[in-house]
């Protein structure tokens, strides 16, 4: 143990004796210190987050934090982390203030011991886990629940104040609201406080009254301010206007009981992600396996007797009292081993999980899909699994699971429809995959002259098909000299790969630089028919890929691939593991994002080790 984490212990036990009686066990057992660097302690949902990971640190004799607060300033915080560092804790908790300042802070921080981020996401994967909500779905939500109060005021005329800061949060989920409600037509002004309060909210409306003629409804970020519209309204003597806040939180006072008390009529809660920090933190100081890279906390629209449809209405209690949980899993066909790989890993968590598996594959089209879904609906299942062929068409499906109270969970591939009809999604960000192998592009490549791009799509309509390729140009188009000269489907398989390049071979003199496959297979497929044609892959062209198979890895090793993104299919623990979570009625995240690496010619070669796919 480092000196300074003994020298931190022995002051925290001293703490506590001073607080407890003297001589109690506890004060002994601590095992692990928790450095928690917390962006300000001004704003309410920083301090309910403080509360929260208190609270949870609190369950565990082991477990003490030590929590520093930045007060809004960046240089405090990078010294903050500093200090927490000179403690030698074993893991840090940080909720940054300003990402761009931090980003190389927590890269650092994370080169000696695993950290934590929460609420705001840093650029890249030099972190342990991120854990929070998504703001763009938040900014949307709130964007419904103002539709929602306008029509219930029996007019959609009226026009929208959103009230809001100019803070990071806000920006992100205020684009999305105003997109929402501008695209039903609704119009909106905008101001701007100086504080996240009641007092700023409620003055700035009493000092400028003429902002509410033709208002129909009041938005503010958080439900302080909105509290603070209320009272402004009251002293106006103004009636009729609806008010909708957002965080949601729970307790006296807090945005839950306000909706519940009539003060504010809606809210979208906004979760902190405190317990699960401190839950993961054990995770992994403990080096479970299975822990994710991201986890995307959920986010309801809180009105006066509104129930979250996403829940069974019991919790899922009435399923329980079957000895096992019975799952039904639609898969796809067994096109790649990727996907063998991904339906071992499922079926062998089942059996360490005691989960009754059944298992539907060889899919084709969606329709093919749906009809396995909706016979494990007919079946009675307690829990779906659906690793969706393509991304759309599923709200009539889902919806029928909803009513027949089977919670469904996505795995692998997600879906484009309301986020209310399914638990979780459990798999890869497809985007971020994209974004990497650009960037690995860009940095390999001269940026001054023409790069021109074969691309080798996924199947047509899949989300890691159109994240993978979002992901990738969203990146590109910052460089005019970068190009996709070309791209076409493979379908995620060999022989698509392959004659993509065929094809294009045949049609074209071979003027690639580079070949971004979205997937191993058709990476692999596309590099027997260069040898064939005497161009030499990973030399005269490089080659991108997605998945990190075997075969992949082989490949790279013999240069002939030149980076390979890694999509990670051993998803069984997870997916079990947050199958056992629903059933004991608790929420699960939106999003569980798993952890991925980029193989080069510069990876270590332990990285390699073990892949059996
Ligand atoms: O859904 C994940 C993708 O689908 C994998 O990248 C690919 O190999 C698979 O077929």
């Amino acid at each position: 143990m480092k000196l300074g984490k003994q020298i931190l212990i022995l002051f925290l036990c001293v703490i506590m004796m001073a607080c407890t009686h003297v001589g109690n066990v506890r004060n002994t057992s601590i095992e692990y210190v928790i450095g928690v660097s917390l962006a300000n302690l001004s704003e309410q949902w920083r301090l309910v987050l403080k509360n929260e990971l208190e609270a949870e640190a609190a369950k565990y004799d082991s477990v003490r934090l030590v929590i520093l607060d930045a007060a809004g300033d960046r240089k405090k915080q990078a010294a903050d982390v500093e200090r927490l560092m000179g403690f030698g804790v074993d893991l840090l908790i940080i909720s940054p203030g300003d990402v761009e300042a931090m980003t190389p802070v927590i890269s650092k921080v994370y080169e000696e011991i695993p950290v934590i981020v929460l609420d705001r996401v840093v650029e890249g994967f030099e972190y342990s886990l991120f854990i929070g909500p998504d703001n763009r779905l938040i900014g949307q939500q709130a964007g419904e629940v103002v539709l929602d109060l306008l029509q219930k005021n029996g007019t959609r005329n009226g026009a929208v104040l959103e009230i809001k800061t100019n803070s990071f949060a806000n920006e992100s989920r205020s684009e999305e609201f105003c997109r929402t409600i501008s695209e039903a037509g609704i119009e909106h002004r905008s101001i701007y406080l100086a504080d996240a309060t009641r007092d700023c909210a409620e003055d700035f409306l009493l000092a400028h009254p003429e902002l509410l003629e033709d208002i129909s409804v009041i938005f503010a970020h958080n439900d302080y301010m909105a509290y603070g519209a209320y009272l402004a309204l009251k002293k106006l003597n103004l009636t009729g206007i609806k008010l909708a806040g957002l965080d949601g939180f729970s307790g006296e006072n807090g945005g839950l009981q306000m909706v519940e008390n009539g003060i504010i009529d809606a809210t979208v809660t906004c979760p902190t992600g405190g317990s699960e920090a401190v839950r993961y933190a054990i995770d992994i100081i403990n080096k479970e396996s299975g822990i994710p890279k991201q986890i995307i906390l959920r986010s309801h629209k809180i009105r006066p007797g509104y129930v979250p449809s996403i829940y069974p209405a019991d919790g899922g209690k009435t399923k329980q009292k079957r000895d096992m949980i019975r799952v039904g899993y639609a898969q796809i066909d067994e096109e790649s081993n990727w996907r063998k790989a991904s339906i071992e890993s499922i079926q062998k968590a089942a059996k360490e999980f005691d989960v009754d598996l059944t298992v539907e594959f060889n899919v084709l089209s969606i329709e093919d899909q749906m009809e396995q879904v909706r016979k494990l609906i007919a079946e009675d299942m307690d829990v779906i699994v659906i690793s969706p062929l393509v991304a759309e068409g599923w709200q009539d499906i889902l919806e029928e699971a909803g009513k027949a109270q089977i919670p469904v969970l996505l795995v692998d591939r997600t879906v484009s429809i309301d986020e209310e009809l399914y638990q979780s999604y459990i798999g890869a960000d497809f985007e971020e995959e994209g974004r990497r192998c650009a960037r690995w592009l860009l940095q390999n490549t001269s940026h001054q002259f023409q790069v021109s791009i074969l691309e080798l799509r996924g199947t047509e309509g899949a989300s890691p098909t159109q994240g993978r390729k979002d992901g990738f140009e969203s990146v590109i188009s910052e460089y005019g000299t970068y190009q996709i000269v070309a791209s076409e489907c493979g379908d995620f398989n060999r022989e698509g790969g392959a004659q993509i390049v065929r094809n294009y071979l045949r049609s074209h003199e071979w003027d690639i630089d580079a070949i971004y496959a979205h997937n191993d297979e058709m990476a692999l497929g596309a590099i027997e028919v260069l040898k064939e044609y005497g161009i030499k892959p990973g030399i005269d062209v490089k080659i991108i890929s997605v998945d990190g198979t075997a075969d992949a890895l082989t490949a790279l090793k013999k240069g002939e691939i030149n980076c390979v993104v890694e999509c990670n299919p051993l998803l069984g623990p997870e997916l079990m593991k947050a199958i056992t979570d629903l059933m004991q009625g608790k929420e699960l995240p939106l999003r569980i994002i798993t952890d991925e690496i980029v193989f080069t010619e510069e990876t270590p070669e332990e990285l390699f080790r073990n892949r059996k796919y």
